[in-house]
């Protein structure tokens, strides 16, 4: 929990600050190893082709994007081990950073040589409760030759490249879904995360707006 709070601290401190937090080697080990484990056993043809939008305006365009996603789930051991951490991740940020996270959704993606996501937001101003993206890395041995690095654009100036992150085993980001433009570079071996976005709760009339 030391360890925790620590990172988490760091965490907060960078999206206050900036609205970014890039760190390495990040979470604690026994979940990078559940969640590699639940990777070698998943078959990937479970993956569905990622889409754009939400519900009925869901389309595949696979000329913004190329990766296959598979969605985590609490009744799943291994995932819930990750799912339970990012639970701590929500309380830490609320407690300090008055956020008010109310729910989490992840998917596990999978990127085959040549797959990218072009440059854009996971969330518009005014138009979803999505306000808090994250993203785990699970590649053990990423090469600098292997592409697929995540690009940060500035909030203000789309154009203006902020950071560029390779997608080693254990780098955690976090960023303000609807402040910073990203985009995945085309891979060149298999690269596989975790994308995620906390929700606030933009509930209407009790109905609690449901994820996805
Ligand atoms: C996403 C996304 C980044 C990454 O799925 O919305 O931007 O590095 N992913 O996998
Ligand atoms: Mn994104």
């Amino acid at each position: 929990m030391t360890t925790n709070s620590n990172l988490f601290g760091n965490i907060a401190q960078d999206l206050q600050y900036n609205g970014y937090s890039i760190q390495s080697l990040s979470l604690d080990l026994p979940s990078v190893l559940a969640l590699q484990a639940r990777l070698a056993e998943l078959d990937f043809s479970a993956f569905n082709q990622a889409g754009i939008g939400r519900k009925e305006d869901h389309q595949t365009d696979k000329t913004i994007r190329r990766d296959k996603i598979y969605w985590l789930d609490q009744r799943n051991e291994l995932e819930s081990v990750f799912l339970n951490y990012m639970d701590e991740v929500k309380g830490y940020m609320n407690q300090r950073l008055f956020m008010g996270l109310f729910s989490y959704e992840c998917h596990f993606a999978h990127y085959q040589p040549g797959a990218f996501y072009k440059k854009h937001l996971d969330a518009f101003k005014g138009q979803t409760n999505r306000v808090l993206s994250t993203v785990l890395y699970l590649n053990p041995d990423w090469q600098t030759g292997d592409g697929g690095e995540l690009v940060i654009y500035d909030g203000k100036d789309h154009e203006k490249e902020l950071i560029r992150v390779a997608p080693s085993l254990g780098t955690f980001v976090t960023f303000l879904s609807d402040e910073f433009p990203h985009e995945v570079l085309p891979a060149k071996s298999a690269r596989f995360s975790i994308a995620g976005w906390f929700r606030v709760n933009n509930s209407i009339g009790g109905h609690i707006d449901p994820p996805r």
